[in-house]
């Protein structure tokens, strides 16, 4: 015999399941068989800039005239009567705000009958995972890199030092011809020069075994700030800091974060031609979280170096964490590379967001383990 359980009341089930949709995170449009939307929620509304007044009754290909490929695939949900994702390549073009990279999925809609009856959207932020994969795509080359430059460094320190040591003796000779003991003098530069450039190419590369202590950033950034104050080219720029007292120290390695920083900060003031400002900020990021599989969760401290230098042009900005690439007659062009595989090593993310002509900010994520 079988118990009949009774339904729920429809106008309860109704209101729960409202309460479900309108409360989740996932962004979710619904439509009729029309592509006429008859469901947004909140966070889709948050997602596109839409208001439900706004959307509700509004044909999706009006809604997201720019979007073919959200339209394509609810097309496909429609017409198919299939599900389909699209997790890569929609960026979102909205009224108010910047276009947001997004990942979106498309299932058709059935009534009580099983008939369907239109499509559900679903969608979310994608912003964060497309940094990522930018990230990855630099770790990728840097790996490349590595294994270009071990061989390279090797087979070019040796013939190196035989240049300076023939250039030392040479200048021994010339003892009684001052006028030429100039270019002696030259050659043993200049290869120092090349020397330090292999160095800091192998330092780029190399695994280095890290030691994690406690790391007391506020002073890392102040002392390095009392330097820059000192060289003569930076005499007009005025350095201001706002270092959050409350952050405690960070497990990280010393000599890296202190090489990450005095790079980001000296490209800053680097990028002012005459009197500007740099201001580095620091503050702890609740919204952000590591995530490690079986331990709690750990917030960012978040470092931003922001200076109101020359500004870094679209152009620049796809080039700047490759090795080598620099736009400063005198520059190494590893400097941001350098400070991209620090930021890795210490699970760490680096954002930098630039206005042409205004300035550049620099944004150091590092995450708060204790
Ligand atoms: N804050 C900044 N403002 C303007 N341009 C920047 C800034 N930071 C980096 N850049 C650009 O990125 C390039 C690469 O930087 P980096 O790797 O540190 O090498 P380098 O400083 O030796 O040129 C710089 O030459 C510059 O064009
Ligand atoms: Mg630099």
């Amino acid at each position: 015999m079988s118990t009949a359980v009774p339904p729920p009341a429809p106008s309860q089930v109704n209101q729960l399941e409202l309460n479900i949709l309108n409360s989740v995170t996932e962004a979710i449009i619904a439509t009729d068989h029309t592509y006429s939307v008859i469901f947004i929620n909140p966070a889709a509304q948050n997602l596109t800039g839409l208001s439900a007044r706004m959307a509700l009754h509004q044909p999706l290909s009006q809604l997201f005239a720019a979007e073919d490929k959200l339209l394509y695939l609810a097309r496909v949900a429609m017409e198919e009567a299939r599900s389909i994702s699209d997790h890569e390549t929609i960026v979102l073009h909205r009224a108010y705000s910047a276009p947001l990279p997004i990942s979106a999925s498309a299932s058709p809609l059935y009534n009580d009958a099983g008939n369907q009856s239109g499509i559900i959207l679903t969608m979310h932020n994608a912003a964060n995972l497309h940094q990522l994969q930018q990230d990855l795509q630099r770790v990728d080359r840097l790996a490349m890199l590595g294994t270009l430059a071990a061989g390279l460094a090797h087979e070019i320190k040796n013939p190196l030092g035989g240049i300076r040591g023939a250039a030392q003796l040479l200048s021994l000779e010339m003892e009684e011809r001052p006028d030429l003991a100039e270019y002696t003098q030259v050659i043993v530069r200049e290869t120092d020069r090349i020397n330090g450039i292999i160095n800091e190419l192998m330092d780029l590369t190399r695994e280095r075994p890290r030691t994690f202590d406690k790391v007391n950033i506020s002073r890392i950034i102040q002392d390095i700030v009392l330097l820059q104050q000192q060289v003569p080219q930076f005499r007009r720029i005025a350095f201001h800091l706002h270092l959050d007292p409350s952050i405690p120290p960070i497990s990280a390695d010393e000599v890296l974060i202190t090489r990450l920083l005095l790079n980001i900060i000296k490209n800053a003031a680097e990028a002012i031609t005459d009197a500007g400002s740099v201001t580095i900020t620091t503050r702890i990021n609740t919204e952000h979280h590591l995530s490690i599989p079986g331990r709690q969760p750990v917030p960012f401290v978040v470092i931003s170096v922001n200076d109101s230098g020359s500004g870094i042009d679209a152009d620049t900005m796809k080039k700047i964490f490759t090795p080598f690439f620099t736009t400063k007659s005198g520059g190494s062009g590893l400097g941001m590379a350098i400070c991209q595989k620090i930021v890795n090593q210490h699970d760490g993310l680096l954002n930098i967001e630039s206005t042409p002509g205004a300035g550049t900010s620099c944004y150091i994520y590092l995450p708060l383990k204790r």
